[in-house]
This record gives structure tokens, C-alpha cells and sequence, in this order.
């Protein structure tokens, strides 16, 4: 039906055309075939007007074009593909910052990054030095993947001696090369990367040293610290023996002066009843050399005095005596005693005492005992002008505060800590100027402490010092 529509000279007058393509069927499976139907009108004077049709099979030929069109169209995505893979891959290779080098299977160089051209390729204004170190890496790195391509290897890692062609130093690298292969498995490529290891290698120094040295120092604080721990003991065990021979001195001197003060006194009650004419009238040289036996004798006396009591505080047998009592006396008390090396100083003594000043409550001799020091010291560094002896209560802080002022020699603020140690003198040469021992400030300012107060000075060389006691108006039983 179809064909015979086809054939009628109507529908080629119609179509005009000589040549179209007809759709049948096959009659053995159903498919659909393309034949080409070449029709030409032919005049005939025998027979009239009739159609001559050439029908030809071309569904092979047109399944053929179509399938070279598609190919055609794969073709062109793929390659715009590859395109788009291959821009992708320079810009990852541009910005690695290691060198990277692609080889194609005949060991040829096929790309390669800056980093590597830097090293491979013979750079515009570079020396004939330059151009030969940029040759021998090229040697190097062709060694390598030569062996590389001979090898089954797909991957080898291996190092190379290369050198920087800027500056000429050695540049070890480490290379890492992997083996790019086809479906078919052949060989495409080679991609090398190459990883400079010199900051590797000087890190690696670096920390070899760190680890050395720091070694070292375990070793040196190990040695030390054993070191310590031997002084330590040898120290711990001095400190005992110090200790055990400190108190037998303290004891030793606890004894003697015990001993010593015992004729001492009996020589200075017989001296004294001399001269007071006991034994019969005296003359005038004999009662002055008795006169000397007495001051010489009542000096060693205060000496020895002060060595009993600096003992008996250190070996801690100074008891506390707590009373009340009223402070003007107990100064009176202290210049009446010191009256006779007042009169030979033929310096003023000056009381500055208020008459309301209320009595207190601490022990007495020791109080007694730090005013006598501070006013003989007073009364010996000082050569002219007055030494004022002044007390007065600050209500606030519940104190009393004694305070004995001089005019005399002073002493230089780098001094003024050490003249409370023991035996300090600022005199200490053998033709010194004052007698002493050394110890009244010592025993003065641990008098103090023992009564919960303390002791300053306040003074400028040449100009004068005083010292200044602080205690509580009601000391603790
Ligand atoms: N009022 C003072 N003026 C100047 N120097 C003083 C005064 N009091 C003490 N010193 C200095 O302090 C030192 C120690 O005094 P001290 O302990 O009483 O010992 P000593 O009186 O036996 O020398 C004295 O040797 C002296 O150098
Ligand atoms: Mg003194």
C-alpha cells in the first residue's frame, strides 16, 4: 500500500521529487527498514508517461552515519574534557612549590612546573658555572628515571645529589616517581616529584644538636644536683657540729665569766674599802693609782658582763621578770650609775621625760640594762655638744618610746645594720680608739626582741645618732 502510493506518478508530481527515502517493515522480524526510493518519469511514444523507481536498502548505511555523528559528538566532549583535565593539572603542578616533572614513556621531558625548570632548564643571564651545575642536574635526574623506566617498579623513591643553580650548593632531593599507565596497559608517563631536603637535613642537625645539648644538661644538673645533695649533708652535718660546739662555747663562756666576776668583784670591794680609808689614811699617789685599779677593774667587769649575757641569751636561759614600773626612775637610775664617766665627758645629759608619763609593764632590768648601753655607747663616740635621753608613750600604738640621742661621731648608713652584730666594731684596728667588746648593741637588740620591741638608729657621720627603742606599754608575762 505504501509503496504502491509511493509509485504513483501523482505523488511525484505532487512531491516533485526524484529521490526520497520510504520507512518499510520487514516481514521476517518486524524491524524497521530504510530504503531509498530514485524514481524518474519517463516518456515512451509505445507505451505513454510511466515512472521508473530504483528502490535501495541504505538502513546499514544511515545506522552507520548516525553512529559516526555520535562518535563525532563523544569525541568532542571528551577533548573538551582532556582540555579542561589538562588546564586543571598545570595549575595543580604551577602551584606545588616542589619541583615536578612529567616524563612520556621514552624518557623524554613532557611538562614540568617553575620549580623544576629552575633546576632542568638553562635560565636567560645565567654563568657558564650556572649552565653547567643546570647540566649536571639534567645528568642526575635522566639517570634516574632511566633506571626508573627500566625497572617493573610503578613507583620508586630514591634520592638525588642535585644543586641549587643559583647559588651553587648541594641540594640533595628526595624523588618520588609513580608510573601513569593506559587502559592498555602501557606506559604513558612518568611523574616525578621532587622534595628539596636541605631544611629536612638542617632541621635534623638542628635537632641532633638540641637533643645533644640538651643531653648534656641532664647530665651536668644529674652531676650537680648530686653534688648538692653530698654538700647538703656535709653542710647538715657541720651545722650539727657547729651547733653542738656553739653551745658549748655558750656554756664555756657561761662559766668562766662566772668565774671571772666572782674575784673580779671581790678585788674591786677590797680596792674600794682602800680607798675609802678602811685599812688606815692613804696618800694622795697611792689613792690615785687605787683610783686606777678601780676603773680598769669595773671596765673588765662590764666586759665580762657582756660575754655572760650574750651567752645566757644564746643558750636561752635569760628569763623574763615582768613588772610595773614607772620609766623616769628607771632613767634617773641609769645616769646616777653613769655618773662618773658623765663627769669625765664633761658632756650634758639632757632628760626629755613628760611628768605624766604613765608606768608600764615589762621587765625592768632588761630595760635597764639596753638604756645603760645606749647611753655608755652615747657618752663614748661622742666628744662634744649633749646626749639627750628622751621617753614618751604613743597612745595609738600602745608603745613606749626611749630614745638616746647624741651629738658625736655618727655612723655612715652602710653601717647601721652591722653595728647590732655580735663582736661588730666599726674600729676594729689594733690601735682603735674605743674600748669595747662589740657585743652591747647585740645584746641591746635581742633584749628588745625578748621584749616584743625593736631597735633602730637614725644617725649622719659626724653629726650624731639616735638610737630609739620601741616597746609595748604592757609586755607579755
Ligand atoms: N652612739 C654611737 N655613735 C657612734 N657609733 C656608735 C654608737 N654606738 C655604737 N656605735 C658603733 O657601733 C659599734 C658597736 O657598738 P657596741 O655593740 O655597743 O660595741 P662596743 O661599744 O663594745 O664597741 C661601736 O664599736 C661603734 O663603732
Ligand atoms: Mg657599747
Amino acid at each position: 500500500m505504501l509503496l504502491s502510493s509511493a509509485l504513483s506518478s501523482k505523488a511525484i508530481e505532487e512531491t516533485g521529487a526524484t529521490r526520497r527515502e520510504l520507512l518499510l517493515v520487514n516481514p521476517g522480524d518486524g524491524s524497521d527498514l530504510l530504503f531509498e526510493l530514485l524514481s524518474t518519469v519517463t516518456e515512451d511514444s509505445r507505451h505513454g508517461t510511466g515512472v521508473v523507481s530504483v528502490l535501495r536498502n541504505v538502513t546499514d548505511l544511515r545506522r552507520a552515519s548516525e553512529e559516526i555523528e555520535e562518535n563525532y559528538r563523544r569525541l568532542r566532549i571528551a577533548e573538551a574534557q582532556a582540555h579542561a583535565e589538562s588546564d586543571r593539572l598545570n595549575l595543580i603542578i604551577d602551584s606545588v612549590a616542589d619541583p615536578i616533572v612529567v616524563t612520556d614513556a621514552g624518557g623524554a621531558t613532557s611538562l614540568m612546573n617553575e620549580p623544576a625548570e629552575r633546576l632542568f632548564t638553562i635560565q636567560q643571564r645565567s654563568s657558564a658555572l650556572q649552565e653547567r651545575w643546570v647540566q649536571a642536574n639534567d645528568a642526575h635526574f635522566t639517570s634516574f628515571i632511566a633506571g626508573m623506566l627500566v625497572s617493573a617498579d610503578q613507583r620508586r623513591v630514591g634520592e638525588i645529589g642535585l644543586m641549587d643553580p643559583r647559588t651553587g650548593q648541594a641540594m640533595p632531593v628526595e624523588a618520588i616517581a609513580g608510573k601513569i599507565v593506559s587502559e592498555h596497559g602501557e606506559l604513558t608517563a612518568v611523574v616525578t616529584i621532587l622534595h628539596d631536603r636541605r631544611e629536612a637535613i638542617e632541621k635534623a642537625k638542628l635537632y641532633e644538636q638540641l637533643k645533644q645539648a640538651s643531653d648534656e644538661l641532664e647530665r651536668k644538673i644529674q652531676a650537680a644536683t648530686a653534688d648538692i645533695a653530698q654538700q647538703n649533708e656535709l653542710l647538715r652535718r657541720q651545722a650539727i657540729e657547729l651547733e653542738q660546739a656553739s653551745e658549748l662555747k655558750s656554756q664555756f663562756l657561761a662559766n668562766m665569766s662566772h668565774e671571772f666576776r666572782t674575784p673580779l668583784n671581790a678585788m674591786l670591794g677590797y680596792t674600794s674599802m682602800l680607798l675609802q680609808g678602811v685599812a688606815g689614811k692613804i696618800e694622795q699617789p697611792v689613792r690615785r693609782q687605787l683610783g686606777r685599779i678601780e676603773s680598769n677593774g669595773r671596765h673588765l667587769l662590764t666586759i665580762i658582763n657582756e660575754i655572760l649575757d650574750i651567752s645566757r641569751i644564746e643558750a636561752g636561759r635569760m628569763p623574763l621578770q615582768v613588772s610595773r614600773f614607772a620609766v623616769p626612775e628607771l632613767i634617773s637610775e641609769v645616769k646616777a650609775e653613769l655618773e662618773p664617766i658623765i663627769m669625765r665627758s664633761k658632756l650634758s645629759v639632757t632628760l626629755d621625760i613628760p611628768k605624766d608619763l604613765k608606768p608600764v609593764v615589762t621587765d625592768r632590768q632588761k630595760v635597764k640594762q639596753i638604756v645603760l648601753n645606749l647611753l655608755s655607747n652615747a657618752l663614748k663616740f661622742t666628744h662634744q655638744g649633749g646626749v639627750t635621753i628622751s621617753a614618751r608613750r604613743n597612745g595609738g600604738e600602745r608603745t613606749l618610746i626611749l630614745s638616746v640621742a647624741d651629738s658625736g661621731i655618727g655612723i655612715a648608713p652602710a653601717d647601721q645594720e652591722r653595728i647590732f652584730e655580735d663582736f661588730r666594731q666599726l674600729d676594729n684596728s689594733p690601735t682603735r680608739a674605743y674600748g669595747g667588746t662589740g657585743l652591747g648593741l647585740s645584746i641591746c637588740r635581742r633584749l628588745a626582741q625578748m621584749l616584743d620591741g625593736r631597735l633602730a638608729v637614725h644617725s649622719q657621720l659626724g653629726k650624731g645618732s639616735t638610737f630609739t627603742l620601741t616597746l609595748p606599754i604592757k609586755g607579755r608575762r
